[in-house]
């Protein structure tokens, strides 16, 4: 999060400035969260929804969840069964990947373990959810266009010990199509274009949006990056972490800034007094950080006047202790750096990969080596995994995640625990490198 390397020097490509649009003097549209997605089954302990995969306009680019993108955030509490039925009125295949969720196999929807659904056929995925935190759902076939073009929402599993105050729903994304395209540049490479991505951020589909708050209110934020290839670097005065990926932290973490990977979730605690504040993202590259000014990505206005009110505790329990040092049980080496590179773990191009044995109830080390120039959002379905260090180092915070980000000529080792049986996939996160076979196999018995 915050960084001891320079900053790349930016090369004319990236030169900032071009890439925004000249604003129209317009009045910010208004901030408001992704709808929540109707719960069909009066039954309390049961969460019926049915979502439906659609183009949304009459060239088929955009498309969203029943008329929308981001689509409506599915909600949940710990111990509900859930039934999400996807309906797929799109050209092509699609699936539901429920992207954090701890499920069997069979409904993690990566394409694999269960067969893709096909234009006009529906499926069912159905799961416990045992786990609160701020997931999010998309589809795993077809991952570029279908993400980019506006397939994702948030899933919210809401836990029974959680303080209770109202939240926010922030999915991040890209304005899709010709705006975020880079414009031809005789020295351009495809890395110095691809570092032009990320520079115009929509939250839940607006630009720049407006949202006017109680003053001495207590907001939880919950962050998503939706985006299929750029991280987002972000802040405001005050940032607070309060969860990650899989929850609550056991104790808020104060941080100047968050590099949020595509993939990754962050929650964090809005303390409103009477200043506004606005979220601000520096533009940023799989690279590393570029050169160039912060945006204003949502701007948090206050009413009445009031003081912020004190922090709340938040504190999930504390994480066991643990053999950092541990041997790892098996190493995956990241290599490639690019969309048309290769981009492979231990050289193996998915599918034709050799999978990672691992056994149900004991746990596993995992070292990810990253030797590349790129930075690599690792991600792994179906199980959480904590951080044991990263280049050698104890991480500055202990938490669950299923998303870590792996810097440039880096190492991290993750803890597992696998308690599902399946042939989980592993992957980095930026689209464009699972498409260049940047992924594999955890194949737990
Ligand atoms: Cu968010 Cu394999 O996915
Ligand atoms: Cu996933
Ligand atoms: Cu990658």
């Amino acid at each position: 999060m915050t960084r001891a390397w320079p900053l790349l020097a930016c090369v004319a490509a990236c030169a900032g400035g071009e890439l925004d649009p000249p604003r129209e003097a317009a009045a910010p549209p208004p901030f408001s969260s992704p709808p929540v997605a109707r719960d069909l089954e009066p039954r309390a302990d049961v969460v019926k929804i049915a979502l439906r995969a659609a183009p949304l306009d009459a060239s088929g680019a955009r498309l969203g969840y029943d008329g929308a993108s981001p689509g409506p955030t599915v909600r949940a509490r710990v111990g509900d069964q859930v039934e999400i039925t996807l309906d797929n009125a799109l050209a092509s295949p699609t699936t539901l990947h429920l992207h954090g969720v701890h499920l069997p196999y069979e409904m993690d929807g990566d394409g694999h373990g269960a067969p893709p659904v096909a234009p006009g056929e529906a499926f069912t995925y159905r799961f416990v959810a045992d786990r609160a935190g701020t997931f999010w759902y998309h589809p795993h076939v077809g991952a570029v266009e279908q993400v980019r073009g506006g397939l994702y929402g948030a899933l919210v599993i809401d836990g029974p010990d959680d303080p209770r105050v109202d939240d926010v729903v922030l999915v991040f994304s890209e304005i899709p199509g010709d705006a975020v395209a880079p414009a031809p540049h005789p020295h351009a490479t495809p890395q110095s274009l691809e570092h032009r991505r990320g520079q115009a951020w929509l939250v839940n589909g607006a630009r720049s949006p407006q949202l006017a708050l109680e003053s001495g209110s207590t907001v939880r934020a919950r962050i998503v990056n939706a985006s299929s290839d750029s991280p987002l670097r972000f802040s405001w005065p005050g940032l607070r972490l309060i969860g990650t990926d899989q929850g609550l932290l056991h104790s808020p973490h104060e941080v100047d800034e968050v590099s949020l990977a595509p993939g990754d979730r962050v929650e964090a605690e809005w303390r409103i007094g009477a200043e506004p504040f606005d979220v601000v993202a520096w533009p940023e590259s799989f690279f590393g950080p570029v050169e160039g000014d912060p945006v204003t990505v949502l701007s948090v206005a206050s009413r009445g006047g009031r003081p912020a009110p004190a922090p709340l505790p938040w504190g999930a329990p504390p994480l066991a202790a643990v053999d950092r040092a541990r041997t790892p049980d098996a190493i995956w080496v990241l290599t490639g750096a690019g969309p048309g590179s290769d981009t492979r773990i231990n050289g193996e191009r998915f599918p034709d990969v050799t999978p990672t044995p691992a056994a149900r109830g004991r746990d596993l080390v995992l070292e990810l080596r990253n030797l590349s120039s790129s930075r690599h959002p690792m991600h792994l379905h179906g199980h959480a995994f904590r951080v044991l260090s990263v280049d050698g180092q104890p991480p500055p915070f202990d938490s669950w995640e299923d998303t870590t980000e792996l810097e440039p000529f880096s190492t991290r080792r993750v803890l597992v625990q696998p308690d599902l049986g399946g042939e989980w996939m592993a992957h980095c996160h930026l689209l464009t490198h699972v498409d260049g076979g940047m992924a594999t196999i955890l194949s737990v018995r």
